[in-house]
């Protein structure tokens, strides 16, 4: 376990991530009964963006900086600087919410989360994060083997966040769809959204093939590109699928998604794309 956000954190992957977490968020939060969020990788929750980690990788500068520095016109994304505003009050750009302090902004009184994160300081950060707030639980566990011990939760109604750092490459693409399929079967109606990497495309491919036999009712991915697919060693840009979405997320959606190809994308090569999966109904083997 070598992989640290704090390297990475407010980068093009998470501003697609967050900006759509936010969204599916809101657009949950329509009906008046209480939700709940299981965030099975949830990180430290905040992050430093003048830090010795994020100055080293500069990922922020070409992610969430520059967005910061545009007016973007599509509601997602004002949204998301209103939240990165709202956490960060004096404006010094320098505090980034993780997903777990996000998701503590946008939960209402009677919402429930409860945020994993496996590594011990990360873990113990995290709940320092989110100081004592009783809708919260931290467990320093498995996000994997805690989707068995905390769903299906009472509250009908909910999003589960699959975040993994992808150390292990494709072994994690398996393991997430695994989550997937175990995530249905305890909780059906969940909406769930699962993060990835794009560098290898054969591998992205195979990915939302198999995902596509999942028995979901419905399912959508988002994916954003800063660069061409020039190297498989490089993250070229990311996805986020989309299990059970929300109604009509995906037109609010696909504005954000152009407005992002465009502000981040490097030399004009970005690309945001929103594509609905044709799923087959297939149970995939775990
Ligand atoms: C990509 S980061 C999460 C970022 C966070 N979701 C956010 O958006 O701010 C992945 C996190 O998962 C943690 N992790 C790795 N394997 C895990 C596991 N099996 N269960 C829970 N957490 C794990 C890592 O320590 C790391 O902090």
């Amino acid at each position: 376990m070598n992989y640290r956000h704090a390297f990475h954190a407010g980068n093009h992957a998470d501003v697609l991530k967050h900006s759509l977490l936010l969204a599916l968020v809101a657009s949950l939060k329509r009906k008046p009964s209480p939700i709940f969020v299981l965030d099975t990788h949830a990180g430290r929750g905040a992050y430093n963006l003048s830090g010795d980690e994020a100055t080293r990788s500069g990922e922020a500068l070409a992610g969430v900086n520059r967005l910061q520095a545009a007016s973007p016109k599509s509601v997602v994304l004002r949204e998301y600087l209103k939240a990165l505003a709202d956490f960060d009050p004096q404006a010094s750009m320098r505090r980034y919410p993780g997903s777990p302090c996000l998701l503590q902004m946008a939960l209402g009184t009677d919402d429930r989360m409860a945020c994993c994160e496996l590594h011990p300081e990360e873990a113990a950060v995290l709940k320092a994060s989110l100081g004592r707030d009783p809708r919260i639980a931290v467990h320093q566990r498995d996000g994997y083997e805690a989707i068995r011990a905390l769903l299906p939760p009472s509250q009908g109604r909910g999003l589960v966040l699959i975040d993994p750092p992808y150390e292990a490459r494709e072994a994690e693409f398996d393991r997430a769809l695994a989550a997937l399929d175990q995530v249905l079967s305890r909780w059906s109606t969940a909406c769930i959204a699962v993060w990835y990497p794009i560098k290898d495309r054969a591998v992205v491919r195979r990915f939302l093939r198999a995902a596509s036999a999942l028995p979901a009712k419905s399912a959508w991915d988002a994916s954003l590109m800063v660069r061409a697919d020039s190297s498989v060693l490089r993250m070229n840009g990311s996805g986020m699928l989309v299990l059970n979405p929300p109604w009509q997320l995906d037109e609010t959606f696909q504005p954000a998604l152009i407005e992002l190809a465009t502000l981040l994308g490097e030399g004009g090569a970005g690309r945001g794309e929103l594509t609905w999966l044709r799923l087959d109904g297939r149970r995939v083997e775990a």
